[in-house]
């Protein structure tokens, strides 16, 4: 009798501890990059028996998951990829641009734009509306924390409210949580600023840090806040409030690689995702080139923002002519089918399995543009690089990879065959490149749990607990004269004004009198 109480028990205890949960998954990003390291997270979600929806552009359309029902933005690739589409031909521009003192503003400005667009074009898919019409209840929605406008979903489904990123995050990010970043000591990620910085540098992020904010939250959340108000109901709170009500922020960060910076508790750095556990596979023609290459292969690949056969046309010239002039063969992603005049040791392909390729025994050297997942997937792999960065983070992260040691920087406007040549054959003979690889990549790793366990272990723990308010650091909260406690500065300065003030009188006083009393001294005398 007792046993069978206890065993009843026990049994109500487990099914109350397990919940399964109603899981919402946003990811907005029409980026491959992006949408790779969100694809295991809502996956292992709903293998873990959540009910999970995931509206993303990259789905996995995988039967066997049979908790997982994914709603395909995959027709955003088609419309920003089009030639000719206004979010292609700012993309361009966007990555063209050199940031400096004048055009890091406009480029802001140019990218939140674009971020408008995504938003638009997703809002008026078909399959989006008929979602948004359809009845549904979540315990927790997750949302990639790239631009406002869908945190709006957590207000329409009264759920908290987890951001997610798949690199670190800029300022307006850490911002809704209340994290601080001091312009000096962590500038924003996306600013050019890869060494310690000059006082140009300091005053430039100085101004940027003052007006990122100030653009935000005159122009980006009012313009954000109408699209979501029209699609997600007229009484939902004001975008700038839902944001701000964020339970927790995932952010992809690894502590050894970023920028060491203090973290609220509401930020869980993720530290690693580890890429290796699954890596695609090779097609016959490209394994077989990489098994019998025989001097080694350069990979080469610009990541799927930076399209390489558009950058102009003499630094292309001089990336095709250092390969076909080097010793090695290389396996170069471009954005066709075809290549013209493509010399005899270069395979190219429009898509690879990188993390394959970077764990083949054969591949000398990653020439990349320094995006996060790359860098991650080459020092977990340890093998050395050399970085040309465009835009976003790939500066940041380009100069850290040159700085430990495990590859070179590179401009992309001092590219000539001579130079690379040089890289090339520095970065493959010169042993330090590869060791240095090898120390970073033990560090990298050396985690208590891996990026996933991590995710999975905060985002069941918003689940819980209905959202994570006890967590949250109060500074964004506070009005910015507390923040800066101008009121407390401003009594202080005030009373040690008048102290001195009285001082000075009290002195006078003293100085008026004993005047006086030498003066009638020496009249007695
Ligand atoms: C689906 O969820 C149930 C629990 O609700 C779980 O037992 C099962 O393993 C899950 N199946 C898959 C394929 O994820
Ligand atoms: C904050 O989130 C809770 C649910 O977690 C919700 O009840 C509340 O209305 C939200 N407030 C705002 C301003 O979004």
């Amino acid at each position: 009798m007792n046993v069978l109480l206890v065993g009843f028990i026990f049994i109500v205890e487990i099914l109350s501890v397990f919940q399964c949960a109603n899981i919402l998954f946003f990811a907005g990003a029409p980026s491959k990059s992006h949408q790779v390291m969100f694809q295991p997270v809502f996956k292992e979600l709903s293998l873990r028996g959540h009910n999970v929806t995931a509206i993303v552009c990259s789905p996995l359309k995988d039967p066997k998951l049979t908790n997982l029902t994914e709603i395909d933005l995959g027709g955003l690739y088609e419309i920003v990829y089009k030639e000719g589409n206004e979010v292609r031909e700012a993309m361009k521009k966007y990555i063209q641009l050199k940031p400096d003192l004048l055009t890091v503003f406009s480029k802001d400005m140019v990218l939140k734009n674009i971020y408008h667009q995504f938003g638009k074009y997703i809002l008026d898919m078909p399959q989006m509306q008929t979602f948004l019409k359809e009845d549904h209840k979540f315990d927790v929605v997750i949302v990639e924390w790239l631009y406002p406008t869908f945190a709006a979903l957590a207000a329409k489904y009264d759920a908290p409210l987890i951001g997610i990123t798949s690199l670190g995050a800029p300022i307006l990010a850490l911002d809704t949580v209340g994290n601080p970043s001091h312009p000096v000591l962590a500038p924003d990620q996306d600013l050019p600023m890869p060494r310690d910085l000059t006082f140009k540098e300091r005053l430039m992020s100085g101004l940027y840090a003052v007006y990122v904010r100030v653009y935000y939250h005159l122009v980006v959340l009012p313009r954000e806040d109408a699209l979501a108000r029209k699609h997600f109901g007229k009484d939902i709170p004001y975008l700038g409030d839902i944001e701000k009500n964020i339970s927790l922020l995932l952010l992809n960060r690894n502590l050894v690689f970023h920028k060491v910076m203090p973290v609220v508790p509401a930020i869980i750095e993720l530290g690693y995702m580890n890429t290796n556990k699954s890596v695609g596979k090779m097609d016959p023609e490209l394994q077989d080139f990489m098994d019998k290459s025989r001097n080694g292969v350069v990979y080469f690949s610009l990541g799927s923002n930076v399209q390489v056969l558009e950058l102009p046309k003499d630094k292309l010239n001089a990336i095709l002519n250092t390969f076909k002039n080097i010793k090695y063969d290389v396996v170069f992603k471009i954005n066709k089918d075809t290549l013209d005049n493509k010399p005899k040791n270069v395979l190219t392909r429009k898509w690879v399995p990188q993390g394959a390729i970077l764990k083949h025994k054969n591949t000398k050297l990653f020439i990349t543009q320094g995006g996060l997942q790359s860098c991650d997937e080459t020092i977990i792999n340890q093998v050395p690089v050399i970085a040309i960065p465009f835009i976003f983070d790939q500066i940041t992260n380009a100069d850290r990879l040159a700085k430990y040691g495990m590859g070179k920087y590179l401009d992309y406007e001092d590219i000539t065959e001579e130079i690379l040549t040089e890289y090339i054959n520095e970065v493959i003979t010169k042993p330090s490149y590869k060791k240095n690889a090898i120390i970073l990549s033990k560090l990298y790793t050396d985690q208590p749990t891996d990026a996933l366990e991590k995710a999975i272990w905060w985002i069941e723990y918003v689940i819980r607990h209905k959202g994570a308010s006890h967590l949250r650091y109060p500074s964004s909260d506070l009005p910015l004269y507390q923040y800066l406690m101008l009121d407390v500065l401003f009594l202080v300065f005030l009373a040690l004004s008048i102290l001195i003030f009285i001082l000075i009188i009290i002195v006078k006083l003293c100085i008026c009198l004993s005047r006086k009393m030498f003066e009638t001294k020496t009249k007695k005398e």
